[in-house]
């Protein structure tokens, strides 16, 4: 029996760490639920006492904007106690590893640990080693889970399903851990997907993961329903994957004249933060068929049903 096939009984893991791992009937759970915590942040008071007691740390060894301050504000939206371990102040600095600073920081009674690092499966090894909740935040190239998450519940929300539709992930796909989340979600939220880019950014073997590989944006984009933009991530890339910025902005950059070959209702996205005139022209980022801030804004939602559903499944 394959994970897809089982009777969802109500969610029961009690961390978050890979859309792989979860089943269809989960994510669409997930979706659910954050729809409820949306309408929370309408409410004058935007605060509920879900978490009221409990302890949520966020551990990020890698830069963040969005991710680190949407799981901090829905912390503090569930009334949970929230505290920041900054690592260039701690004493990883003197040589401690992740397991030992995270052993030591759960022995202080902290329930839930969302995490954030450049090894893929640090977020695995931390949950299989202590006892409080994992959250991956983004770990190395290989999962952004919530980040996936809050993507399917905006398409789901400007499109009104997202079974059956076209949907183009476009830049280095091969450093992005965004691209493997959300291409996880998409296929098994039944979604037709293309990645697009480079050969040496996008690969022919990424379509072991059930995708279509293309390297032609401007003849995929009439097609799409959605096109996710995302960064090309300089920090992971060693050599050089295209000739010069100016090739690669001219081949897979979305500009003005890029969107006229869409549909008129076509679905811009991109997890940031963006390269503006470089993934994105400034006017298409800022434009009316744009979702970026409203991917922001559904992050938070998203973040307090992670929240929620993982602390509720550690207490059952
Ligand atoms: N999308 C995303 O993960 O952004 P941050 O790196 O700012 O968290």
């Amino acid at each position: 029996m394959t994970p897809d096939s089982r009777e969802f009984r109500g969610w029961t893991r009690k961390h978050m760490l890979s859309l792989g791992e979860l089943s269809r009937e989960e994510i669409l759970h997930v979706l659910d639920t954050a729809e409820g915590f949306k309408e929370v942040s309408t409410r004058s008071i935007k605060t509920v006492p879900t978490l009221r007691g409990r302890v949520v740390v966020t551990m990020f060894f890698e830069e963040s904007t969005r991710t680190k301050m949407s799981f901090m504000l829905a912390a503090q939206r569930l009334s949970a106690d929230v505290i920041d371990f900054s690592e260039k102040m701690s004493s990883t600095q003197k040589g401690e590893s992740l397991l030992d600073t995270a052993r030591n920081i759960e022995a202080m009674g902290v329930d839930m640990m969302i995490l954030r690092h450049p090894a893929a499966g640090a977020s695995y090894h931390l949950s299989r080693q202590i006892g409080c909740c994992v959250i991956n935040a983004g770990d190395g190239t290989h999962a952004h889970p919530t980040q996936a998450l809050l993507d399917l519940f905006t398409i789901r929300e400007k499109k009104g399903r997202i079974e059956g539709l076209n949907v183009a992930i476009v830049g280095d796909i091969a450093h992005s851990r965004v691209a493997r989340s959300d291409v996880q979600g998409l296929i098994k939220l039944g979604a037709k997907v293309t990645l697009v880019g480079p050969p040496t950014l996008v690969p022919r073997a990424f379509e072991q993961l059930g995708c279509r590989v293309t390297h032609d944006f401007r003849r995929v984009l009439p097609e799409m329903d959605v096109v996710n933009m995302l960064r090309v991530q300089s920090e992971r890339i060693t050599s050089n994957v295209f000739p010069s910025t100016r090739e690669y902005v001219r081949l897979f950059g979305l500009d003005d004249e890029a969107v006229q070959l869409c549909r008129p209702d076509v679905l811009i996205m991109h997890p940031g933060p963006v390269n503006r005139g470089i993934e994105l022209a400034a006017t298409v980022a800022d434009g009316p068929n744009s979702s970026i801030l409203r991917q922001v804004t559904n992050g938070l939602a998203i973040r307090m049903a992670t929240l929620f559903l993982c602390q509720q499944a550690a207490a059952a």
